[in-house]
């Protein structure tokens, strides 16, 4: 177990289409450590999420948990621990709706994306057996942000308007007080 170093914007991994994990690796000590790695990192940031790309691990295994108490977005309903290896999403429900966003990978700030606003998500557990749940509302972005960092997509590429990107202290100040609870996220 371990917190390891989060790549940030101009990293050339994180630009990268990560890895399917291979069948072979369902069940086995290097998958069982990078998701260990992903865990400890993302809790130690206060994340809601990470991808093995931040890492710099370029394979399709994210990790995502909206903690009731997370320090860093006060409000965000809570969401279940949950680890995704090879992740598909499927829009069900695409009407548009907005989120501030932020990421561990591109750190202080936070910026406005619309985004589908209900997906259903199909992916393998860590012993390689398949899953399928359908988000909406903010769990529905928080997956759509996380799965974009497999394809090499950073939520900074989908900021609806960018004269939204504030740092975080100017968005505590003239913009989380309007948002509705939630809307900030890593
Ligand atoms: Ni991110």
């Amino acid at each position: 177990m371990a917190v390891r170093e989060i790549l940030r914007l101009g990293h050339p991994v994180l630009r990268q289409r990560a890895q399917p994990v291979p069948d072979s690796a369902f069940g086995s000590d290097w998958l069982t450590r990078l998701i260990e790695d992903l865990t400890d990192t993302m809790h130690a940031a206060n994340g809601l999420g990470i991808a093995a790309p931040q890492i710099g691990e370029p394979w399709r295994v994210a990790v995502l948990e909206v903690p009731a108490d997370n320090p860093r977005y006060p409000g965000a309903p809570a969401y279940p621990f949950g680890v995704y290896v090879n992740p598909e999403l499927e829009i069900i429900d695409a009407t548009a709706q907005g989120f501030w966003e932020g990421c561990l990978s591109v750190p202080g700030l936070r910026g406005q994306v619309k985004r589908p606003r209900a997906v259903r998500v199909r992916w393998r557990d860590p012993a390689g057996e398949p899953h399928e749940l359908v988000a909406e509302d903010f769990p529905a972005t928080v997956f759509q942000h996380e799965f974009d960092h497999l394809d090499g997509i950073l939520y900074v590429d989908r900021v609806t308007d960018t004269r939204t990107l504030s740092f975080l202290e100017e968005f505590a100040r003239y913009h989380a007080p309007a948002a509705p609870a939630g809307q900030a996220r890593e």
